[in-house]
């Protein structure tokens, strides 16, 4: 990294291996590849993490159920993850798995810092606790006596654990998210966390006693690192803490954090409070998006109403996928997604729009000009509304002003008739198609965050490749 250049470091939550991914754990991994894709096309130095969360209860019970040993259990699952986010075309940096040596060794290294630190203490906590969670719920928030989201019965729980005082963190938190050293996006989720921050924090249990499947405490192996301290740690351990610490000060802290609105909580107020009690700066920037829903119900693992992301990219390909994800739904909001919603997309805006110009562009190209373009204009490399729209994470604005230069382009050859026009005057037919070749490399240069692959088969076909080649990008479905 020179001197000016700037970082960036943007993070995925880990997601737990209890069961395969699905398009909400791929929405935030994918829009983490576009803005990682972007900033480093703004040639910034980015590090990029995703990976999976494979310890406690949770994933032990999963395991169970499948008749497998935990690590083998997790190993399959992960391997999974790693392969659906390849054929999604998401590139990470790094693929961080908790039960990495490296990021077990990093996790006691900052237990013992956090022991060290007075901020721990040893004590008995009752309470109920919901494995879907991973976390202890309060009674007011059951419905009928069953976790609202999970739809399972918690578990009463009188143990012996060691806290962390997350009391005293209040007005440090309170004072970060409003002045926004710590900026929490959308405002909604920042009122939210504030809201529920005001209401008084109490300490947390970082330990648990009867869960095997864990991180044991350095000082006390009786117990186990409660799963979401070590989870969290994950954002640390994989840019070298303890290990690489010139690394570690190269990418920390964290510029953006991805995740979806139902994490919050322990991004934006355990989290914070952890870091500061080890001395380390706390993350930039937490943008939680809404949830994806299937017939207005949430989509996850435990309801068992999952679209694999396999079975879209297998029918429409990778980066139709991309588009549909970040186009359908506004980036912070909830709503439905299916694959009749995913087709119209790819047959309108995709077949007919993007794909129709490039077409017709190229078949023009061809009969009009031979396939020759050289010399032709070439857009410059600044930020555009719809570059600059995508920057700040408002994906389905940035690709709506995209799609308005490809219907504006598509206008303009159906109002021009070069069909018509090349009888009478081809030196203008000439004009418009290299005007059109320029604007199409354009549009390939905003849009290649998003979708990577049919930039690259529209710059590859009209700079210096064989136009006469040219297959259509999209074959309506
Ligand atoms: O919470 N719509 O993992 P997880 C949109 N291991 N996004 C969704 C979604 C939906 N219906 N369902 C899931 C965990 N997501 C912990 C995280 S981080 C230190 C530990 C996405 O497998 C969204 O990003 O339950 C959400 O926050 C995440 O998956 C939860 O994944
Ligand atoms: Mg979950």
């Amino acid at each position: 990294m020179t001197k000016d250049q700037k970082k960036f470091y943007i993070t995925t939550p880990i997601y737990y291996v209890n069961d395969k991914p699905h398009i909400g754990t791929a929405y935030t991994t994918i829009a983490a590849d576009v803005l990682a894709r972007l900033h480093r096309q703004l040639g910034e130095e980015v590090f990029f993490l995703t990976g999976t969360d494979e310890h406690g209860a949770k994933i032990a019970a999963a395991a169970e159920t499948a008749g497998k040993k935990p690590q083998e259990f997790v190993d399959e699952i992960s391997a999974k993850f790693s392969l659906a986010w390849d054929q999604l075309g998401i590139a990470p940096d790094k693929f961080i798995r908790t039960t990495d040596q490296e990021h077990i060794s990093a996790v006691e290294k900052f237990l013992n810092q956090l022991k060290d630190s007075g901020k721990i203490y040893e004590g008995e906590y009752q309470g109920l606790y919901c494995v879907g969670h991973e976390a202890f719920i309060k009674e007011s928030e059951l419905v009928n006596g069953v976790c609202p989201d999970h739809k399972t019965k918690p578990q009463l729980l009188k143990e012996q654990n060691w806290f962390f005082k997350l009391s005293e963190y209040q007005s440090f938190l309170q004072e970060q998210i409003t002045n926004r050293d710590f900026d929490i996006q959308p405002e909604a989720r920042k009122n939210e966390v504030l809201s529920f921050i005001k209401q008084g924090l109490e300490d947390i249990a970082i330990s648990r006693p009867n869960v095997k499947w864990g991180i044991p405490l350095p000082w006390d192996k009786n117990q186990t690192v409660y799963v979401w301290v070590e989870a969290l740690f994950n954002y640390c351990s994989a840019i070298g803490y303890g290990q690489d610490d010139e690394n570690f000060k190269k990418f920390w802290p964290a510029d953006v954090q991805l995740m979806g609105k139902d994490i919050i909580k322990f991004h934006c107020v355990i989290w914070p409070a952890l870091l500061t009690a080890i001395g380390e700066k706390i993350p930039k920037k937490v943008f939680a998006h809404g949830f994806f829903t299937v017939a207005g119900e949430k989509m996850s693992k435990s309801l068992g109403n999952v679209i694999d992301p396999n079975d879209w990219v297998a029918g429409y390909g990778a980066d139709a996928v991309r588009y549909f994800l970040l186009r359908e739904v506004p980036f912070g909001q909830d709503g439905d997604v299916s694959e009749d919603k995913l087709k119209v997309r790819f047959n309108g805006d995709l077949a007919n729009g993007l794909g129709n110009l490039f077409s017709r562009t190229t078949n023009m190209i061809e009969k009009y000009l031979d396939g020759q373009i050289d010399n032709f204009y070439k857009s410059p490399k600044d930020l555009s509304e719809a570059s600059e729209a995508l920057y700040n994470l408002d994906f389905a604005h940035g690709l709506v002003k995209i799609w308005e230069e490809v219907a504006w382009a598509n206008q303009l050859i159906d109002k021009a008739k070069p069909w018509e026009l090349y009888k009478t005057d081809p030196g203008k037919v000439k004009e418009l198609l290299l005007n059109l070749a320029a604007l199409l490399l354009d549009i390939a240069l905003k849009l290649s965050p998003v979708m990577p692959e049919t930039a690259n088969k529209i710059r590859s076909t009209l700079e210096g490749g064989d136009i006469k080649k040219a297959k259509p990008l999209f074959l309506k479905i």
